[in-house]
């Protein structure tokens, strides 16, 4: 594969680990993706959960985000760290100051569009960023509208963008309805977004790295994001069934126990977005219209209701990662159901070159054959 060039960042295995929260992706699934030549992606949401002594608090919340990715580093000393860190969190400004302070590679900033400088950081700051900064949006809309803004405010363009289609694990950036309707492939958004970015690849000289994720499993589901025009995937779900993985094995075995598509289902997340998981007894009940008693310890997510939500979502997902089923749930890609073992980092990474050389070998076969019939 051909290695993943952004501005002078390269990355010698264009995959990029898609960053899972709460407590899923840490230092540990980061850094063993990063020495494998990837990019390690630590998620910075509901990290406080995970660190705090027994309380939530933002406090606790820099802090274990700082710590990971000091432990990250350490693990992967030359490795490509980033972390990713969503919009919807109230406390994104100081996210986002404290990754740039720490020297992280690479953000990703989605759950929202990337279109305002945080007040945290001065505007030098921001636009001579050494961490690469980059958006992740659903549709090649959304990438017109981001770059155009940050060509006329910041006079600079995003360093990549990522798309991520509609079978990705996680809250989604699709309205339920598209996903019960069928949304546009992850593949046709690829083609569309590189031809809305041509005017800007031209304006600005370089070509604009596109990282595709959601749904992408299979070394032939990279060559075919490879061919519709990107040039790095991003992978959530096929990570989790690793060693390294953060989470507890409780949730790995969410992930081996699925054994059909229909285990992974589409939810209707507190915070009033849809969202793809496992489904279990906790979401089941709670599309009864069961209610868990909800304490909110500080309002973590700006877009969440807490007075009225049926539960909190980041204590569900806080426990999912330390194997409380009966009390949370687990997020999942559509492939979610797919995996029959618990590997490495490293063979996850051998399989996935070697289904890659596969499919470049079919390719090459079919077109031979195509020739001589
Ligand atoms: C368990 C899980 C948790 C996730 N948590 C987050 C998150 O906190 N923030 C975010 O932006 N994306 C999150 N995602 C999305 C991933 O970063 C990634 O983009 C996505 O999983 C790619 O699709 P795939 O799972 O089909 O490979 C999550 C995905 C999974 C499977
Ligand atoms: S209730 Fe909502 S805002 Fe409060 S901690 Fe839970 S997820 Fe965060």
């Amino acid at each position: 594969m051909k290695a993943l060039q952004i501005g002078n960042l390269k990355v010698e295995v264009p995959i990029v680990q898609g960053g899972m929260g709460v407590a899923v992706s840490l230092s540990g699934l980061a850094s063993a993706v990063a020495n494998q030549g990837g990019i390690g992606v630590i998620s910075s949401v509901g990290i406080g959960l995970h660190y705090g002594t027994g309380k939530y608090t933002r406090a606790n919340d820099r802090e274990g985000f700082r710590h990971e990715i000091r432990k990250a580093r350490q693990l992967s000393p030359n490795g490509v760290i980033g972390a990713n860190i969503m919009l919807a969190v109230s406390d994104f400004d100081n996210f986002f100051k404290l990754a740039l302070e720490e020297k992280l590679d690479i953000v990703f900033v989605g759950a929202g569009l990337f279109i305002k400088k945080p007040e945290t950081v001065t505007t030098e700051e921001f636009i001579n960023s050494k961490t690469k900064l980059v958006p992740k949006i659903s549709s090649a809309r959304a990438a017109q509208l981001t770059f155009k803004v940050w060509d006329e405010k910041f006079h600079r363009l995003p360093d990549a963008v990522v798309i991520e289609g509609a079978k990705a694990g996680g809250h989604l950036g699709f309205k339920k309805q598209e996903l019960l309707d069928g949304p546009k492939s992850i593949y046709q958004i690829i083609k569309e977004t590189r031809e809305i970015l041509l005017p800007f690849q031209d304006k600005y000289g370089f070509e604009i790295p596109i990282i595709a994720g959601g749904g992408i499993y299979t070394g032939k589901d990279i060559q075919k994001a490879f061919l519709s025009g990107a040039n790095g995937v991003k992978m959530g779900t096929r990570f989790v069934t690793t060693h390294e993985c953060d989470a507890d094995i409780n949730f790995k075995m969410q992930y081996i126990n699925a054994t059909k598509p229909e285990d992974v289902v589409i939810i209707d997340s507190p915070v009033g977005l849809p969202g793809r998981a496992i489904d279990n007894d906790f979401l089941r009940g709670v599309a009864k219209g069961n209610k868990k008693p909800v304490s909110c310890p500080f309002k973590c997510l700006k877009t969440c209701n807490y007075k009225e939500v049926p539960y909190c979502i980041a204590e569900a997902l806080y426990n999912a990662s330390i194997g409380d089923f009966e009390n949370g749930f687990a997020f999942a890609g559509s492939n979610g159901y797919r995996a029959t073992e618990i590997i490495s980092v490293e063979e996850t990474f051998n399989q996935i070159k070697a289904e890659y050389l596969e499919a470049k070998f079919n390719a090459k076969r079919a077109e031979i054959d195509a020739i001589l019939v």
